[in-house]
């Protein structure tokens, strides 16, 4: 395996979520967690503005390049420009289900051509040293979408799964990343498919003691610490999307499965006087704070004081809004403020 690092926790891939700005207020909360970026299409990095699309501050490394795409041609080109780069990691999306993802024959429509994805993965792996990474459901289910591996719209059995499995891994990718339910290729929105059908975590647990030389991962619905301890104690890695954006504190927690000697006090306070010179830095170069500050209402979920930061963070100021969080450490609760994370 080519894994660089002992990995167990990643924050998932999310469009509109997971930008630079999440990145680095996240990478305040834990040292240890592979962050990815949002989904980016192959074409894109190949004819847009790539340091636009590509760029990172290097303190949120560990980072994962998510790569969306249908060509094997075009992911070996966007994975050699992205090597300047020099993520730890990239990611095949093989498990959005959304229309104009999946309607273009990416994300997870591609679960209908397993062969394809291994030739993709092959691809990819051609183009650079770093761990090459796959990200996939448990099934899909599609009226329009047919294949001679997938005659009937759909799978969704442990058989056919299993052969899915295999067919990808003549391709060696580094590690398997199985949301946990099927995606539902018309109907349904992707926001509801991330709700239905039901997870089946035993599929993919059933699917580690098939494939125990795989490296595999598991998505969807994990909230608490103890889901960690228990999905860890089946798989070998935990990845965790809307908990992790929702409750940043929960993020904090991460690093705790990593070792068992205390990170250092990590408070609130401290989350915010981290963040504060980032904020200043983008007001120093114009840049619009409003995106990255969107990013940290839920710093005080289900704490006193919620309400008040969420307003302070939306509501437009004269002033600066980096001045106007260093005032806000004399008015929120200091108890909150000071308390361990
Ligand atoms: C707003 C949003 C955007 C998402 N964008 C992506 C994406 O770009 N690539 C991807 O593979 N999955 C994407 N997902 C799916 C998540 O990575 C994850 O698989 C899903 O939310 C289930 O995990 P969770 O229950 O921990 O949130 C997105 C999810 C959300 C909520």
């Amino acid at each position: 395996m080519n894994n660089t690092f002992n990995h167990l926790i990643s924050i998932a891939p999310m469009v509109d979520k997971t930008d630079r700005h999440f990145r680095y207020f996240a990478r305040l909360l834990t040292k240890k967690t592979l962050l990815y970026t949002e989904m980016i299409t192959a074409q894109a990095i190949i004819n847009g503005d790539k340091k636009k699309l590509l760029d990172f501050n290097p303190f949120e490394n560990p980072i994962a390049l998510q790569i969306a795409g249908s060509n094997p041609e075009e992911l070996y080109k966007a994975v050699k420009i992205a090597e300047e780069w020099n993520y730890d990691e990239i990611n095949l999306n093989a498990g959005c289900p959304s229309d104009k993802v999946s309607g273009n024959m990416m994300g997870a429509s591609l679960m209908a051509y397993p062969e394809l994805i291994a030739e993709m993965i092959s691809s990819m792996k051609s183009a650079t040293k770093k761990p090459v990474t796959v990200k996939h459901r448990i099934g899909i289910s599609s009226s329009k979408v047919i294949s001679s591996f997938m005659p009937y719209g759909s799978f969704n059995d442990f058989n056919h799964l299993s052969d899915f499995m295999s067919i990808i891994n003549k391709a060696a990718p580094d590690r398997n990343i199985l949301h946990a339910r099927i995606a539902i290729l018309e109907g349904l929105s992707p926001k509801e498919n991330r709700e239905i059908p039901p997870l089946d975590y035993a599929m993919v647990y059933t699917i580690k003691k098939e494939f125990p030389n795989s490296i595999i991962e598991i998505n969807g619905g994990i909230k608490t610490l103890d889901d960690i301890h228990h999905h860890l104690t089946h798989v070998d890695s935990v990845m965790i999307g809307r908990e992790a954006y929702s409750n940043p504190a929960f993020i904090a927690r991460f690093d705790s499965f990593y070792d068992s000697k205390p990170t250092g006090q990590l408070t609130r306070r401290a989350i915010i006087e981290g963040f504060i010179p980032y904020i200043k830095d983008l007001e120093i170069k114009g840049e619009n704070t409003h995106l990255a500050l969107s990013h940290i209402l839920g710093l005080f979920q289900n704490q006193s004081g919620s309400t008040m930061w969420k307003r302070l963070i939306s509501t437009p100021s004269n002033g600066t809004k980096s001045s106007l969080l260093s005032d806000a450490l004399a008015s929120l609760p200091q108890d909150v403020l000071d308390k361990e994370l």
